[in-house]
């Protein structure tokens, strides 16, 4: 049995006060341990969250990590100092970071597996855009991603990752894939993972759906048999919506 994750990405919200005063409220939803919440904050209130967080269950996690554990990165945070906070996650290779960043395959690559070697989780976005979506090479897009992303990852490896399927057109917009669309491809990844390792880990490795998921539509969503968890921008601001998703 997959273990449903529901994290939160803040994006470029909330500020380190607001973070606090937000956690404060929502960290007795860790108490229920059939879902794994988590919470992905910007950096400089990761140490404030996580003090906050102590005797809760939920994790924390970071929006972006550099490969590298330092150097002459102007600006970047490196693995080590992520892990010295106790950060247990990173999103990387979110679509913003690719679009607005400049975020190829390969600088995903990098990430992933140097967040790996410092045993923070990644969470792994992919996704496809409309044109792409509409001129049928959504599946040959999601598949270069994926391959790239985890190309020298082993398997025991594997078991860290969690995937994170994000049509581009749904983030922010308040369109939805549709439940069945979104698992039709939450499977076809599923398989590619199988085509790379093998069944058990294909079975075991948590796929997500993002892209404007809402209290409306949360159900649904998680109800498909191959969705494991979302990843939540807008409605993961506020308390209310937030909690309604961690109950789905
Ligand atoms: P959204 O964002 O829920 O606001 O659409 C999702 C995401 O970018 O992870």
């Amino acid at each position: 049995m997959r273990r449903p994750i529901i994290a939160g990405n803040w994006k470029m919200n909330k500020t380190i006060s607001e973070g606090v005063d937000f956690v404060k409220e929502i960290k007795h939803l860790g108490d229920n341990t059939d879902v794994e919440v988590v919470v992905c904050v910007p950096f400089v209130s990761l140490l404030s969250v996580k003090k906050e967080l102590e005797a809760s269950n939920i994790k924390l996690g970071a929006q972006n990590i550099h490969f590298e554990e330092n150097g002459a990165y102007t600006g970047e945070i490196s693995p080590l100092m992520l892990k010295e906070i106790g950060v247990d996650y990173a999103i990387i290779g979110h679509s913003e970071r690719r679009e607005y960043f400049n975020e190829t395959n390969e600088t995903v690559n990098k990430k992933v597996k140097s967040s790996l070697a410092h045993d923070i989780k990644p969470i792994v976005c992919v996704g496809e855009t409309l044109e792409e979506r509409e001129d049928n090479s959504a599946k040959e897009k999601i598949k270069t991603q994926i391959t790239k992303a985890l190309e020298d990852v082993s398997k025991d490896d594997m078991k860290n990752i969690v995937l994170a399927y994000e049509p581009i057109w749904a983030i922010g917009t308040g369109k939805t894939a549709s439940s069945e669309d979104a698992n039709e491809m939450i499977s076809y990844i599923r398989n590619l993972i199988r085509d790379k390792y093998d069944e058990e880990i294909s079975e075991e490795v948590r796929i997500q759906y993002g892209g404007s998921v809402k209290p409306n539509n949360v159900t649904e969503i998680m109800n498909e048999p191959d969705i494991d968890g979302a990843l939540v921008g807008g409605a993961s601001l506020k308390k209310d919506d937030f909690t309604e998703l961690v109950r789905f």
